[in-house]
């Protein structure tokens, strides 16, 4: 093992330089060289490479974003060009067997979720030497107990409720706050509980407005004349669907969510009569620096993939099992999503707390 390539893939979150450096000193360590590959699987199948020294890595472990930069787009096998001015869609997986062989790149460590991680496994079945690396603010990846950026997206939205809560009481309003979570809705659950929330809606529970009417209305014939929902992006009514913002294409997942927050409160104002306000936490929940926990995280995550490398397990992914690093199958961790079971020792919990879950 003398060379590994690292990037970063799909949307950003508070951790990836500190998994990079964590990369960077532990193959410094082993006398590894790194080289960065510029802007997920885009630098990749256009050659952009950097070499990566602990110079480069100095200073990074608490910056928010990727020194490399990212891009949700650009999937190598399904690669969006402009040939005589029109866009097609053509495989270039080879073109990144080939820049990578060129620059005599042993490995790849692929920091990415779903999308991304797809992408590695799809290299991995055409021979590359391919580590994943766990990453996504959604936690909803398959075969690892946590992803790192998700503690500081839940702490991010928690601090947002905090503050909605003050405000919420000094008007007597219902204040709504949309945070991510397309299809899983971890990021909802958790910071609900955490910021004191009264009704969480998640993607895996279709709500029904009359139940969340009802806890409202009930809280307030119980004195309390505000209250604090939060509601994941990818949460829809009962027998309705999805609030799609609009299509982006070459996406790995082509839906730009948003806007179930605004609906919600529209309902909720009619039916409850309460003034209603919503704010939709976004971006805020990917930037920033990562905390305590996901600063650790990170690091064991870019010294356990290294590790990978140098004992030669390739077509894996480094993972958090309880207190330790293991690794697992790739195709384990992108063969479905890690959705919130309806058993899930949180969310029961929340359900005894009196949080209203929508069902
Ligand atoms: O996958 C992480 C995520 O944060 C989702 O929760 C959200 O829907 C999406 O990224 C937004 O991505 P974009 O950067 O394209 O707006």
């Amino acid at each position: 093992m003398r060379k590994l390539a690292v990037l970063t893939g799909g949307g950003d979150c508070p951790g990836l330089n500190a998994v990079i450096r964590a990369v960077v000193k532990a193959a410094y360590h082993h006398k590894i060289e790194v080289l960065g590959i510029r802007d997920g699987f885009r630098g990749a199948v256009e050659g952009e490479f950097m070499p990566l020294g602990l110079s480069d890595v100095s200073g990074i472990l608490p910056r928010g974003g990727t020194i490399l930069g990212t891009t949700n787009r650009d999937n190598p096998f399904a690669y969006e060009m402009k040939l005589n001015g029109l866009t097609q869609v053509v495989d270039r997986s080879d073109d990144v067997l080939r820049n990578l062989r060129e620059r005599g790149v042993d490995a790849l460590l692929a920091i990415g979720g779903d999308g991304s991680l797809n992408i590695a496994l799809k290299l991995a079945d055409k021979g590359l030497k391919v580590i994943g690396i766990p990453k996504t603010i959604d936690n909803d990846l398959m075969a690892t107990d946590q992803t790192f950026g998700f503690q500081t997206a839940v702490d991010t939205a928690q601090d947002a409720l905090d503050r909605l809560h003050t405000t919420a009481e000094s008007h007597h309003r219902v204040m709504i706050l949309e945070v991510m979570g397309r299809y899983a809705g971890w990021i909802a659950l958790y910071a609900g509980v955490a910021g004191g929330a009264d009704v969480i809606l998640i993607p895996e529970i279709p709500y029904n407005i009359d139940r969340v009417a009802l806890a409202i209305q009930q809280r307030a014939n119980q004195g309390k004349k505000f209250s604090i929902i939060v509601v994941a992006e990818g949460a829809k009514p009962l027998g309705g669907e999805m609030v799609v913002e609009r299509l982006v294409s070459g996406r790995f997942d082509p839906l730009k969510l948003g806007g179930i927050g605004a609906k919600l409160g529209n309902d909720l104002e009619e039916q409850c009569g309460m003034e209603t306000r919503v704010t939709v936490l976004g971006h805020l929940q990917r930037g920033g620096s990562p905390d305590a926990y996901d600063r650790v995280l990170s690091s064991r995550y870019g010294v356990a993939a290294v590790e990978a490398a140098l004992d030669g397990e390739f077509g894996v992914m480094v993972a958090l099992h309880g207190r330790d690093i293991v690794r697992v199958p790739l195709i384990q961790a992108v063969d479905r999503l890690k959705l919130v079971p309806l058993n899930d020792p949180l969310l029961l919990a929340a359900r005894e707390l009196g949080i209203e879950m929508g069902d």
